[in-house]
């Protein structure tokens, strides 16, 4: 199955996209994963992409577009991916229906201000890459998983949020109208009192694999 996984930053995409890979086997592919990993090395990629996303912005369709397109010509995605977080505007969903066949488009649909508590708490290990929350940690800084440094994302902070939740209103959100258009939307109204458990449940029955 070939997925793309919509919603506002902190909705739970990267979560449940990864859920999804360990226990079907499909790849997570995250534009902003393979983004701050080119950052991380320095590479002429990173470079460019840094000060759009530290800054909350867009990294510029043409750069995402070429970096997904050679992603899935990978043997891993033969049998299906997920995409997460890729395509954020109309134009990177046009693009992609000229080299990819997407079967269903699932938008994590959560409110605002529930977004900005969990995103402003988020800690991302710096080794593995896992995501925590402060309120978990008991004070502590380092990864309940593998003990190395937890590290805020730069794009995580109060002010940033707050304009990436402006740019997903005004560019990415009107993909929700572009995907039902072509029947392929799946909402799931998150609901913020529940576990990450239980929404995974409700993301799977949405997707018809529960
Ligand atoms: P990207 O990395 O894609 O960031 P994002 O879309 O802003 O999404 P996040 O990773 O912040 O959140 P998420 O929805 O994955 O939530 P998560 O599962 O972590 O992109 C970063 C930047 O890269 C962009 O701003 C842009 O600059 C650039 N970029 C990327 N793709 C691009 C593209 N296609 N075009 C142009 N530019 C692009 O969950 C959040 C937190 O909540 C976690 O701590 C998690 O543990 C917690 N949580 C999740 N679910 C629950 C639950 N049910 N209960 C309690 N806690 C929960």
């Amino acid at each position: 199955m070939n997925l793309i996984f919509l919603g506002p930053p902190g909705a739970g995409k990267g979560t449940h996209a990864q859920r999804l890979m360990h226990e079907f086997g499909i790849p997570q592919i995250s534009t902003g994963d393979m983004l701050r990993q080119a950052i991380k090395a320095g590479t002429p990629l990173g470079l460019s992409a840094q000060r759009y996303i530290e800054a909350g912005e867009l990294v510029p369709d043409e750069v995402v577009i070429g970096i997904v397109k050679e992603r899935l010509q990978a043997e891993d995605c033969q049998k299906g991916y997920i995409l997460d977080g890729f395509p954020r505007t109309v134009p990177q969903a046009e693009a992609l229906s000229q080299f990819a066949r997407i079967d269903m488009a699932l938008n994590l649909s959560l409110a605002d201000e529930v977004i900005i508590r969990r995103l402003s708490g988020r800690r991302v290990c710096s080794q593995c890459g896992s995501t925590f929350h402060t309120s978990n940690l008991g004070g502590k800084d380092t990864c309940p998983k593998c003990g190395e440094k937890l590290v805020q994302r730069k794009d995580d902070a109060p002010d940033t949020i707050r304009n990436r939740l402006n740019v997903y209103a005004v560019q990415t959100a009107p993909l929700i109208d572009y995907y039902e258009g072509q029947g392929l939307l799946r909402t799931v109204e998150c609901d913020p009192e529940a576990t990450a458990d239980e929404t995974y449940l409700q993301v799977k029955e949405a997707l018809g694999i529960a």
